[in-house]
């Protein structure tokens, strides 16, 4: 089976965030069962000069007014087709944003030609690849279900084509643009409706796919249910109940081969996976590089996250002096809002030796941050999946997270009951604020202090966590099948 992933970031080639991961590792966790994954990807130049043995395999003069060439290719072992429009994506650093740090303005045409080009592959119109189906990633691929719908229309073959997956990965970004957009962006005046890509007076690229798909899917099912919700839906939960049946919620997974702390070579004193005792020096060499006090009995909080108002960490600026205390340290990893950033600057001016932050992006970080720390932090408002937590339980860094989302669904709380029982594999808080925060922090320092053996029974659960892709490749080729009616053989 070809599945044709239609994605504007993916690993290792370019990531902002979760969605780069996860369209990085999903291709060769699917690959056991005969689901062959191609990924058409915009070729900013990051993911041009990542090709190789590259072939054109269609050329355009006008594609939506730009020029564009299609190269099939393989990069780190990756099937890619790569959308080559100069005009479009020939522009270094993020994806999304203008060096100033806004939106690109012509975002809308960019990622509809990406979407257009999807349509167009899924209808046969390029000789060198036929795929069965599709999985949209997200607003920027949302287009593809809609461009699909009206060319069968207007070619009076309203017949089923190739089917569409919509996958949600953040409903807070929608790709909203003016109703005037419609014909730049190659749509039909009856596309701007309620039944297509109309949504509260805008263009909405998302809107556009969750109307179109054959099926929607999230990221964890505790999101797939919180969208449904007024309070979680952003405007779209109409949509999605009434889209109800065909939506679900599959976890994420990480790729355990990059996430093995005795192979990561950003993990300085690697260990295997769950063993408490041979982490510990990770933890003073941390210490040491932050310039933290060097203690070995500090509870040492990590984070590495977005600075974004969705991951909370703006809570932490008002609470951070009731956090540390009790010998406690904090490490923030992160880059986003300026105003978060600045305010975590001036705690790392007002605690020296106890708080400290990276502004910016760094993957090893990422990556020592949950080799070293005793707990970490994930104070999300909402969070479809989260990823972070699952690289934590890996790597033996106790999960404080807020009970939202995907967070809910891969973190067992350790309540007196899992306890009782053995179980447990981090801490959950819910509602989002910073007197639920404060109180989770308190929660898992207590028990850090004075039961040190339950606190490493902990950690030892949640290295036994399975975060592998393996159980949730499973969920994803079973709904494949489903929608192409046919049996994907199970992995050898
Ligand atoms: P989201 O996609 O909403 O940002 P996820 O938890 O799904 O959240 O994925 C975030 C990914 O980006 C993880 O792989 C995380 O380690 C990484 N990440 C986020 N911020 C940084 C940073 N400043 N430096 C390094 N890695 C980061
Ligand atoms: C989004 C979400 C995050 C999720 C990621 C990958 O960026 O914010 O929760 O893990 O996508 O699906």
């Amino acid at each position: 089976v070809r599945l044709l992933s239609v994605a504007s970031e993916m690993f290792p080639f370019v990531k902002t965030g979760g969605l780069g991961d996860v369209t990085g590792s999903l291709p060769r966790a699917l690959a056991p069962y005969g689901v062959e994954v191609t990924t058409l990807l915009p070729g900013y130049p990051a993911v041009m000069a990542a090709l190789r043995g590259r072939k054109p395999v269609g050329a355009w003069t006008d594609i939506l007014g730009h020029a564009a060439t299609l190269w099939s290719g393989r990069a780190q072992g990756l099937d890619l087709l790569v959308l080559d429009a100069p005009t479009l994506f020939d522009r270094p650093g993020n994806p999304y944003l203008c060096p100033d740090g806004q939106d690109w303005p012509d975002n809308g045409i960019r990622f509809a030609v990406l979407s257009r080009m999807a349509a167009d592959i899924a209808q046969g119109r390029i000789a060198a690849y036929h795929p069965d189906l599709v999985q949209a990633h997200d607003w920027q691929a949302g287009l593809t279900a809609a461009y699909l719908h009206h060319d069968r229309r207007a070619q009076a073959a309203p017949g089923a084509g190739v089917p569409v997956v919509q996958t949600i990965h953040n409903l807070a970004f929608q790709g909203r643009f003016p109703a005037a957009c419609l014909a730049e962006f190659g749509l039909p005046p009856e596309a701007f409706s309620v039944e297509g890509c109309e949504c509260y007076g805008a263009l909405s690229f998302l809107k556009a796919g969750l109307y179109h798909a054959d099926r929607i899917t999230t990221v964890s099912p505790s999101y797939a249910h919180e969208i449904q919700t007024p309070e979680g839906g952003m405007g779209l939960d109409g949509l999605l109940r009434q889209r109800g049946e065909r939506l679900e919620g599959i976890l994420n997974g990480i790729n355990t081969d990059i996430w093995n702390p005795a192979s990561d070579p950003a993990v300085h004193f690697p260990y295997v996976a769950g063993d408490t005792v041979g982490r510990a020096p990770n933890k003073r060499d941390l210490q040491a590089e932050f310039g933290l006090v060097a203690d070995p009995d500090a509870f040492v909080i990590g984070i590495v996250s977005r600075l974004t108002a969705q991951k909370g960490i703006d809570l932490l600026n008002t609470v951070m002096p009731r956090l540390l205390v009790a010998n406690t340290q904090v490490i923030v990893v992160g880059e986003g809002d300026r105003e978060i950033e600045r305010g975590l600057a001036a705690l790392q001016r007002q605690f020296p030796r106890r708080f400290a932050c990276h502004l910016g992006y760094s993957e090893e970080l990422g990556h020592r941050v949950p080799s070293a720390a005793d707990a970490f932090l994930i104070p999300s408002r909402f969070e479809p999946c989260g990823l972070t937590q699952l690289g934590a339980l890996r790597y033996g860094a106790v999960p404080i997270a807020s009970r939202v989302g995907g967070l809910a669904d891969t973190i067992i709380d350790a309540n007196p009951a899992a306890l009782a029982r053995g179980g447990g594999t981090g801490f959950l808080f819910s509602p989002v604020d910073g007197e639920t925060l404060v109180a989770a922090v308190n929660r898992a320092r207590l028990l850090y202090r004075r039961q040190r053996a339950i606190w490493r029974q902990l950690q030892l659960n949640g290295a036994g966590y399975d975060v592998s892709w393996n159980a949730k490749a499973a969920h994803y080729v079973a709904l494949f099948a489903e929608l192409l009616g046919m049996d994907l053989s199970a992995p050898q």
